[in-house]
C-alpha cells in the first residue's frame, strides 16, 4: 500500500492518499480545494491514477478538493448519502465497501458531528486503518453542536461502533490542532478525556458545554461543499 497523510495548515487538515501499488489506483480522502495542485502533482510522481475523491462528511471548516479533482482526473467522488448533495457521483451507505485495486475501505456510518459523518476502516497487511474523519479526535471528539450534529447520535457511534474496534487499530482523524498525527483505538479509549464520561447522558452534557465559536468558513464551505466545493 502507497500512504501518505497530508496536511493543510489553514483549517489544520488531514488528507489521506491511499494507493494499491500493483493496480497504481488511488484514492483520497478530505481534500481541501486550495491544495489540488499539490495533490495532482504527487499521484503524477508516484504514478498513481485517482479512482475516488471522498469526504468524510460536509465540512464546515473548509472547501473540498472533491469536484476540481473530478475535473482533472475524471475519478468518482463519494460522500454519505444523507448529505443529500447532488452533484456528488455517487452517494455511500453504512457497509459499503470501496475497492481500490487489491484494497478495500469499508465505509462506516458513524453520525453525530453531523448526520452525514462516515468513518472508514482499511485492513493491509496485518494493520488496520481507521479514518475516523471528525467523529473521532486524538484526545477529543468533533463538535456536535450545528449541521444537524448530535451529541446522543456520536456517542453511539463512537461506544458501540469505534470503539468495538480492536485495541491496536490505528486512528487517523480529519483534524488535529495540536500537532498530533496518529493514534490506535486503545489509546483514545484510555486517555481520551470525552471518552472517560460515564454514560450517555454525561457525554450529552459535556458536549452541550463545550461552547465553541463557529467555524470561520462555515457559512461558504457548507453550501460550497453540498456542491462538491464549486463557487
Ligand atoms: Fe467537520
Amino acid at each position: 500500500m502507497i500512504f501518505r497523510q497530508l496536511f493543510e495548515r489553514e483549517s489544520s487538515t488531514y488528507t489521506y492518499l491511499i494507493g494499491c501499488e500493483h493496480s497504481q489506483q488511488a484514492v483520497l480522502i478530505d481534500t481541501v480545494k486550495s491544495e489540488v495542485p499539490k495533490y495532482l502533482q504527487l499521484l503524477q510522481e508516484l504514478g498513481l491514477k485517482l479512482a475516488y475523491a471522498l469526504d468524510t462528511h460536509t465540512h464546515a471548516d473548509h472547501i473540498t478538493g472533491a469536484g476540481a479533482l473530478r475535473d482533472a482526473t475524471g475519478c468518482t467522488t463519494l460522500l454519505g448519502e444523507e448529505a443529500g448533495s447532488s452533484c456528488v457521483s455517487q452517494g455511500l451507505q453504512d457497509g459499503d465497501v470501496i475497492s481500490i485495486g487489491q484494497l478495500q475501505l469499508k465505509a462506516i456510518y458513524t453520525p453525530g458531528h453531523t448526520d452525514d459523518s462516515y468513518s472508514y476502516l482499511l485492513d493491509d497487511a496485518g494493520q488496520t486503518y481507521l479514518f475516523s474523519g471528525d467523529t473521532l479526535l486524538i484526545r477529543g471528539t468533533g463538535r456536535t453542536d450545528f449541521q444537524n450534529g448530535n451529541a446522543r447520535d456520536q456517542y453511539h457511534s463512537l461506544f458501540n461502533k469505534l470503539l468495538a474496534l480492536p485495541d491496536q487499530t490505528l486512528v487517523y482523524p480529519g483534524h488535529d490542532y495540536k500537532g498530533w498525527t496518529l493514534s490506535s483505538i486503545g489509546e483514545e479509549k484510555a486517555h481520551n478525556p470525552r471518552l472517560q464520561a460515564k454514560d450517555i447522558n454525561a457525554y450529552v452534557e459535556l458536549m452541550s458545554n463545550l461552547k465553541l465559536p463557529n467555524p470561520q468558513m462555515m457559512d461558504i464551505a457548507v453550501p460550497a461543499n453540498r456542491a462538491c466545493g464549486k463557487d
